[in-house]
């Protein structure tokens, strides 16, 4: 019966906010409950999109009252609506790219830095996939008797970028910020924090589930005292 089971875990969110919201000292019960939350999360995408704009709205007013009118709202509509989708977290999403470039062989085999190619992860909230004259400061000679080089030199001279498939993606309601967190560890240490072992990556993949409570776990780090509320991820 996933569709009540909706509704008996929104009663735990709402234990989880009334915690956050009259208790301002910090927010252990969505820590030790995380996994919790995550799964009240599970909703079909209609539901969620209510959900999350409820609960984001009410958690900028810090209002008990609306987060819990909310979530009751969403209880019932899971009940009539008897509707349940799994919210992929994309963890080892791996897209095909139209043009098979190997961070194995670039960032491992020949040690290229991160930074080389992603050098805005170092001063902006997005880093940034390189563009072709990046590429071609090689594979104007090397390379060029390749088809995936003959590919990329043709993108080059017509001067049409590649349409890399973007393997990572948070919701538009999260902030994030590549800077903060690039300085903080420097790369590449930083870099497989959060995207893993990428010098062994031949195509590239999603190593972490880039949900919630992944990203407070490591912000409630003994060693971190990360800022955890609400308005530090989320718009
Ligand atoms: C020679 C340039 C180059 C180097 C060096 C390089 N990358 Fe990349 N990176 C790319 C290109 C091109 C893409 C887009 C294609 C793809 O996803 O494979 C990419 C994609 C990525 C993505 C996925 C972006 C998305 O769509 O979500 C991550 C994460 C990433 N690189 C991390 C790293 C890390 C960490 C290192 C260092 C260990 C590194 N890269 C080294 C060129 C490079
Ligand atoms: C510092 C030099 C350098 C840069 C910069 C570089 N590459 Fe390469 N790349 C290499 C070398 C070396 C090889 C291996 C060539 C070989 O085996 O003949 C290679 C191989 C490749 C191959 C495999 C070709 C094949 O079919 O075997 C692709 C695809 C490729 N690079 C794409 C890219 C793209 C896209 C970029 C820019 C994001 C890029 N490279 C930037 C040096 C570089
Ligand atoms: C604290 C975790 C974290 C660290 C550290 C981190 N990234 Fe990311 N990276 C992410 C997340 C999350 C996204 C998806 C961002 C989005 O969709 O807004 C992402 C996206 C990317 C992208 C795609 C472009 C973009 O900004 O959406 C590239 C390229 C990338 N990261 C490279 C790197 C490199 C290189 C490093 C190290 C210098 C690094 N990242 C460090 C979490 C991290
Ligand atoms: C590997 C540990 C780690 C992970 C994973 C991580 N963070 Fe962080 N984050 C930190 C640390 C440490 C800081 C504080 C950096 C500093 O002191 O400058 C921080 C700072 C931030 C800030 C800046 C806060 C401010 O004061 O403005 C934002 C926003 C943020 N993180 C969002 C996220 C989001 C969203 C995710 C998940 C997608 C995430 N972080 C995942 C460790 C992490
Ligand atoms: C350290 C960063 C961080 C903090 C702090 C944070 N969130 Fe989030 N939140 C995220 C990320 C990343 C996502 C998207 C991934 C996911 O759905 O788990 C998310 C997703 C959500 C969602 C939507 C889930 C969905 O279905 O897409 C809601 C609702 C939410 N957060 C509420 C809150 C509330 C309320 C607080 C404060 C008690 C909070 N968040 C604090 C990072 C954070």
């Amino acid at each position: 019966m996933p569709c009540l089971l909706a509704f008996s875990d929104s009663q735990l969110v709402i234990k989880i906010a009334e915690k956050e919201f009259l208790n301002s000292t910090g927010f252990n019960y969505l820590y030790e409950t995380s996994e919790n939350l995550l799964e009240v999360i599970e909703m079909n995408s209609m539901f969620r999109s209510v959900f999350v704009h409820s609960v984001l709205k009410s958690a900028r007013s810090a209002s008990l009252r609306a987060i819990t009118i909310s979530l009751i709202a969403v209880g019932f509509l899971s009940v009539v609506g008897c509707e349940w989708g799994a919210i992929g977290y994309n963890k080892g999403y791996a897209p095909e790219q139209p043009i098979p470039f190997s961070h194995e062989l670039h960032a491992g085999q020949y040690k290229m830095q991160c930074l080389y190619c992603h050098s805005a992860a170092e001063r902006a909230n997005h880093s940034d996939v390189p563009s072709l004259n990046i590429c071609m400061n090689c594979h104007l000679v090397v390379g060029t008797d390749k088809p995936a080089i003959q590919q990329l030199s043709e993108a080059y001279n017509k001067g049409e970028p590649v349409a890399w498939k973007k393997v990572h993606l948070l919701p538009d309601h999260v902030k994030f910020n590549h800077k903060r967190h690039v300085q903080k560890y420097g790369a590449p240490q930083a870099c497989h924090k959060c995207h893993g072992p990428v010098e062994s990556m031949e195509t590239m993949y999603q190593s972490s589930s880039l949900s919630m409570g992944w990203c407070i776990n490591c912000h409630r780090e003994k060693e971190n005292q990360a800022p955890v509320s609400c308005s530090t991820c989320h718009y």
